[in-house]
């Protein structure tokens, strides 16, 4: 976990080491809820904390690279459906509300994952 090249693009984030703490907490809230924590079970947290943060740093211009599996590969056979991606959607908006993110910004980051779904989502 380092320094971002670029932290102006993440300033609305807390820089990295807040959008850090942002993907933590997101983290927990998945494995908590209802619906989609047993995704979660065996999932290895740690790394998939900073995998996170990487990827979400990356598509923000914050000057990362995401380095792990390509999303459609990380996903296979899961059987993710519409319903799981849009509750995982949900409590990434939670947890940058908690963190105080302004909706604009939430926004930018919602609308460079959203074109994922078809990628997380299996047909
Ligand atoms: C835009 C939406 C999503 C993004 C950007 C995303 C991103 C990622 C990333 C970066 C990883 C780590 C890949 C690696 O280890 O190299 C991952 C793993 C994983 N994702 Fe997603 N994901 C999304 C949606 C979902 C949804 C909707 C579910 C299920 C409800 C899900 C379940 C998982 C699980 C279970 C893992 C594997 C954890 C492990 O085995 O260690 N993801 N995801």
């Amino acid at each position: 976990m380092g320094q971002a090249p670029n932290d102006a693009a993440l300033a609305a984030y807390g820089g990295f080491a807040g959008l850090s703490k942002i993907t933590q907490d997101f983290v927990e809230r998945i494995q908590k809820n209802q619906s989609i924590g047993r995704f979660f079970k065996e999932a290895d947290n740690e790394r998939l904390q900073a995998m996170l943060t990487d990827q979400f740093c990356d598509v923000l211009g914050g000057g990362c690279k995401y380095g792990g599996k390509s999303i459609k590969e990380a996903h296979r056979q899961m059987k993710v459906t519409n319903a799981d991606f849009n509750a995982l959607a949900e409590e990434l908006q939670n947890a940058l509300s908690a963190a105080n993110v302004p909706f604009a910004e939430q926004n930018r980051l919602i609308a460079k994952l959203a074109p994922m779904q078809r990628d997380v989502v299996e047909r």
